[in-house]
């Protein structure tokens, strides 16, 4: 699908550094200048008409995702990032000594920091193993899963192998395993921009992501927080209350409850035009042009001469979420490679990828990563296949 309308690619340079921030669509970028140029106010606050026209729109953001996530749309909260959806949960569950939760080993740091900062309160978590290829199975977690298990979180797609996660079938796990009472909290935030999503179906009480992965704007996230699981306001403050006196205050019910303070007005907005531009290319298409950057990445790594490059992750396509590839060059530190394969034309991040622990479990101190999204070409990966093997050779 030629979708070169809808995206200003950087010039000069591939961009494969998607998992990082995706490109913004130019309907996006329209949406926020029109509210700046147009109506710029703040919302909620008074009845003049601009304020009344961005409350409206800022309003419509919410149905918008519950249409796209299949859910009610007192239960989406606007955040800054996938990392304050995963902290508000952490911050907004009544937690006791002797609680539990469980996470994989194949997090970000932030769907695991969030977690252990709860150790301070007497919280156990128990680390779930995933494969060497970044694998979950049901079978490991099963049995780190009793009645005190308040909350099992997991990926629902690596940020650094980018392997595909059955995440219906681990969060049943998850309920049968606990009697129902574990609650479940998905990070998708590599996951988002690639397939959709039915809250219902998985099913989950919690789903984090960030505007920014998804087309979007940067400082905008969302989270998902299904109305009948408890969960109290990480702030308070403007816009939260229904009264207050010098005493005390009353909460207003449901999602409003949780937005202390002028929110990122335009960037909510401009995700709101991210989700209809998701919406008018179809996932049918975006995962269609994922499979064929998989299949062609996967061959560029499979034409390297002399075994030269590791690759890290599943090498079957069908084990990949979306075109994303940790490797090495033998020999070469991980940042040097990446500043050549930069020189070179193709633009990647290097390092941790702000998941210590599943990198150490490679065995490395870092890895390359290629993430490719809709705006990626053939063309690009034939040439990214060439230009590795030039820095291959050289190391
Ligand atoms: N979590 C983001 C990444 O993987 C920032 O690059």
């Amino acid at each position: 699908m030629d979708v070169s309308s809808l995206f200003l690619k950087p010039k000069g340079s591939a961009y494969f550094d998607s998992a990082a921030t995706s490109l913004t669509t130019l309907p996006v970028l329209q949406k926020m200048q029109e509210y700046y140029e147009n109506y710029r106010a703040n919302i909620h606050r008074g009845a003049h008409h601009f304020t009344r026209q961005a409350s409206e729109e800022y309003e419509q953001v919410y149905e918008k995702l519950a249409k796209f996530f299949h859910a009610s749309s007192q239960e989406f909260v606007s955040v800054r990032n996938t990392t304050e959806a995963i902290n508000a949960v952490a911050l907004g569950m009544e937690w006791k000594e002797g609680d539990e939760v469980v996470v994989t080993e194949a997090e970000h740091h932030s769907n695991l920091l969030p977690w252990l900062r709860l150790k301070s309160k007497g919280v156990k978590i128990r680390i779930w193993e995933a494969d060497n290829v970044g694998k979950l199975w049901p079978e490991k977690l099963a049995p780190l899963v009793s009645k005190k298990t308040r909350l099992v979180a997991f990926t629902a797609c690596s940020n650094v192998l980018g392997t595909k996660i059955p995440v219906k079938e681990l969060a049943k796990t998850a309920k049968e395993a606990s009697s129902g009472k574990a609650l479940v909290l998905v990070d998708a935030a590599q996951y988002v921009g690639h397939h959709p999503v039915d809250v219902r179906e998985w099913p989950v009480e919690f789903l984090a992501f960030s505007g920014h992965k998804c087309f979007g704007p940067t400082g905008i996230g969302v989270l998902f927080h299904d109305e009948n699981a408890p969960l109290q306001p990480w702030f308070v403050g403007g816009g939260t209350i229904r009264e207050a006196s010098l005493d005390s205050y009353t909460l207003l019910e449901h999602r409003e409850r949780f937005e202390a303070g002028t929110p990122a007005i335009a960037e909510w907005i401009g995700l709101g035009a991210a989700l209809d531009t998701i919406t008018k290319i179809g996932y049918s298409n975006i995962e269609a042009h994922d499979k064929q950057l998989v299949e062609s990445m996967l061959k560029a790594f499979q034409g390297q001469p002399h075994n030269n490059v590791q690759l890290y992750g599943p090498v079957n396509a069908e084990d990949k979420s979306c075109a994303l590839f940790a490797f090495n060059v033998r020999n070469l530190p991980h940042h040097e490679t990446a500043v050549m394969l930069d020189q070179l034309g193709f633009a990647m991040r290097s390092g941790h990828h702000c998941a210590m622990p599943l990198t150490k479990k490679l065995g490395v101190e870092g890895t390359v990563r290629a993430s490719l999204h809709l705006y990626n070409t053939a063309e690009e990966v034939e040439k990214f296949g060439q230009a590795l093997k030039q820095v291959s050779l050289l190391a």
